[in-house]
């Protein structure tokens, strides 16, 4: 039988979770020929209701899944992992600052950072979604020097989606037939989603939608504050559109990426675009299949997009400061 890929997933027994687990399971990332073990990790109070997600998971009888273990220790969870997503800690609730998040979620990033170096499998990747999920990687990885920098993401691919519905909405076509929209920067408000080189059939985006306020006006903010609409009216943060863009992100990354297209994640910067180097940084990505990527070269920027890049930076820096006392080594 073909080696099961072991996928390991925190906050395994959270709202993402319980929208991620059974489509992992069910062949929907690595596909129909592909077996996977889960390996979950939960903070103890926890454990028992993973328990019964876990036997609902047996109930499924999924063929591809051979395996499914829970606990409550980074470095059990983790052993020999490799993919590694990232879900685990408090979403933001109505009402609580950026600030507040970056708090109260980033140590937990400083452990499991160091469980990831020490238990992981010799080529894991790490997905991070966990919010603020560019941060929140940035601090896993400043633990864990023995994995290197290509292996390391965060999650902006759910911006993507939204931002490829509104354009597919607003044009009247199938969202299939959207392609090459990019999130640049930091997964909050000052992301910028780019419209200016995304295509409707292979036309570019702003020759089929020609009003141009819309975008300016109507069209980022809609993106940027649409995790925040959700929040608002179904009183919980975005889960189920979470989870696919969790599974649209490890797919992405681990088969090839189609030539007239390219997807969203936020890796370590290696300079390309001005983005200093280190910084975890959404970027336009495509992949050459099992997490081997490449940043996509010489998309245009204009100036009005330079600064839009720019406030992503700025912001970036300015998270890496407030949470400089839980940085390891290898930053
Ligand atoms: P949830 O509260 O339903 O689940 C989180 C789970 O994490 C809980 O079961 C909790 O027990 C567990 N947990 C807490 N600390 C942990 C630790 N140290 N180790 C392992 N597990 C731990 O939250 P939900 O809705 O599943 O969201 C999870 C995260 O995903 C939040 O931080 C949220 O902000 C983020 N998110 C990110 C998005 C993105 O686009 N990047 C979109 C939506 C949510």
């Amino acid at each position: 039988m073909t080696t099961p890929i072991r996928v390991a997933v925190t906050g395994a027994g959270g709202q993402i979770g319980y929208a991620l687990l059974f489509r992992i399971a069910s062949g929907a990332v690595f596909g129909p020929e592909q077996p996977v073990a889960l390996q979950l990790l939960e903070i103890t109070p926890a454990l028992p209701s993973l328990g019964g997600t876990i036997m609902e998971l047996e109930d499924c009888a999924f063929p591809l899944l051979t395996d499914v273990k829970a606990s409550d220790k980074a470095d059990v969870a983790f052993g020999d992992a490799d993919w590694v997503i990232l879900v685990g800690g408090l979403p933001r609730k109505d009402g609580m600052t950026r600030a507040d998040l970056i708090r109260a979620n980033g140590p937990i990033f400083t452990g499991q950072g160091k469980a990831i170096n020490d238990a992981a499998g010799p080529n894991v990747r790490v997905v991070t979604v966990a919010n603020p999920c560019n941060t929140n990687c940035l601090i896993a990885r400043s633990h864990a020097p023995k994995v290197a920098a290509d292996r390391w993401f965060a999650m902006t691919m759910l911006d993507q989606n939204r931002a490829s519905a509104q354009i597919a909405m607003k044009a009247g076509v199938p969202v299939g037939s959207v392609k090459k929209v990019t999130i640049w920067g930091n997964h909050s408000d000052t992301q910028y989603p780019d419209y200016k080189n995304a295509v409707i059939a292979g036309v570019p985006a702003t020759s089929v939608i020609t009003d141009a306020a819309w975008f300016t006006d109507t069209f980022i903010p809609t993106v940027a504050k649409r995790g925040g609409a959700v929040i608002k009216a179904r009183g919980a943060s975005s889960a189920a559109s979470a989870a696919n863009a969790a599974i649209d992100t490890v797919r992405n990354l681990y088969h090839p990426t189609p030539a007239d297209t390219w997807f969203s994640t936020a890796v370590v910067s290696d300079g390309s675009y001005g983005v200093p180097a280190g910084l975890i940084y959404s970027f336009p990505v495509r992949s050459k299949g099992e997490g081997n990527w490449s940043i996509v070269p010489d998309v245009a920027v204009d100036d009005d997009a330079r600064k839009r890049l720019d406030a992503g930076v700025a912001e970036l820096i300015s998270e890496r400061e407030a949470v400089k006392d839980l940085l390891g080594p290898a930053v």
